[in-house]
């Protein structure tokens, strides 16, 4: 048996990161705020909160409730604006070294999307962009850029134009082909995809007979839909040849291990970090004992290795 410690570093669209588990977005704030509870230059990398052009307050309250085995929340990509974030938080995560940040960035329109990155293009700091391609587009009767394949297109196409970093694409999993979508994104040019974004979900008082979330619907996350996920990371993972980034209900090393083994090159902690604030490093170091009592050398070489 090696007695060397596994090697955890993996490469994502040219991005170096010391480990593959990544904080996702819109539950690890502007990681500045997690600063003194998680060791930022150990985690993989973090993910920002969506950032908009402008800033935006959020939907109405109630607007998280617990289910079983998860959350639903419907935030309403609540977050400062792309210009605040620039100068009150980047900064000082310019001071960590070895902290690797991934920006999230959403629009209403593509040209809202453009403006985020055009923003962004010139602050340094910043290893890639996620971009949100399931947030609702009101220019198109609200549907998303993330299940209209000639949106995706468009949106990626125009975006990918003038980003100066690595552009990953985050997909909605409300889909009926998370393969074709992931396709999509690929052709027109991402350097990488992530998935899954939450589920379109309703909880309903019974009492009341009222939704339990002001908004009606929001957005399931959690360990319920963790199956689901593992499933669609699979799926996509076939469908392309850039790297896949998976996430849905992470809450512990072997969830992110069977992640890897559909066919993700690194993955993504969000709801667990409500429960824990620990929880993505916890995941990092737990990930890297698997490795070692499973004589795995290297986690890269995991992906894919699912057994059929
Ligand atoms: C409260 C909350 C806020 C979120 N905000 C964002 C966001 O701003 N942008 C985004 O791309 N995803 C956002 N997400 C989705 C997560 O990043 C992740 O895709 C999803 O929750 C599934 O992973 P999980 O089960 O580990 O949470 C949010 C999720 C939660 C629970």
């Amino acid at each position: 048996m090696s007695t060397k410690a596994p090697e955890m570093t993996v490469s994502l669209a040219g991005v170096e990161l010391r480990s593959p588990v990544i904080a996702a977005s819109g539950t690890f704030g502007y990681g500045v705020e997690f600063e003194e509870i998680v060791a930022l230059d150990r985690i993989g990398a973090f993910v920002t909160k969506g950032l908009s052009k402008e800033p935006m307050p959020g939907n109405p309250t109630p607007r998280i409730i617990e289910t079983a085995a998860g959350m639903m929340n419907a935030i309403g990509l609540q977050n400062m604006g792309v210009r605040p974030f620039i100068e009150e938080k980047l900064p000082r995560l310019r001071e960590i070294k070895g902290a690797v940040v991934i920006a999230n960035i959403f629009g209403y329109t593509v040209e809202d999307c453009l403006e985020v990155i055009r923003a962004l293009n010139d602050a340094e700091g910043i290893a890639m962009y996620e971009l949100n391609a399931s947030c609702p587009n009101t220019s198109h009767g609200g549907m998303v850029f993330g299940t209209d394949p000639g949106l995706l297109k468009e949106l990626v196409t125009r975006t990918k134009e003038i980003a100066k970093r690595p552009l990953m694409v985050k997909l909605s999993p409300n889909v009926t082909s998370i393969g074709q979508m992931a396709k999509v994104a690929e052709e027109a040019g991402a350097d990488a995809v992530s998935l899954v974004n939450t589920f379109v979900s309703l909880a309903i008082d019974v009492e009341t007979r009222k939704p339990r979330i002001a908004n009606v619907t929001g957005g399931l996350s959690g360990p319920a839909i963790k199956p689901i996920a593992v499933r669609m990371t699979h799926e996509a993972s076939k469908a392309v040849k850039i790297p896949v980034v998976g996430m849905g209900g992470i809450i512990r090393a072997e969830d992110a291990v069977e992640f890897l083994m559909a066919g993700a090159t690194a993955v993504q902690v969000g709801t667990a970090s409500y429960a824990d604030p620990r929880a993505v490093e916890n995941i990092t170091v737990g990930l890297k004992k698997w490795c070692a009592s499973h004589q795995v050398e290297q986690v890269k070489s995991l992906t894919g290795s699912l057994i059929l």
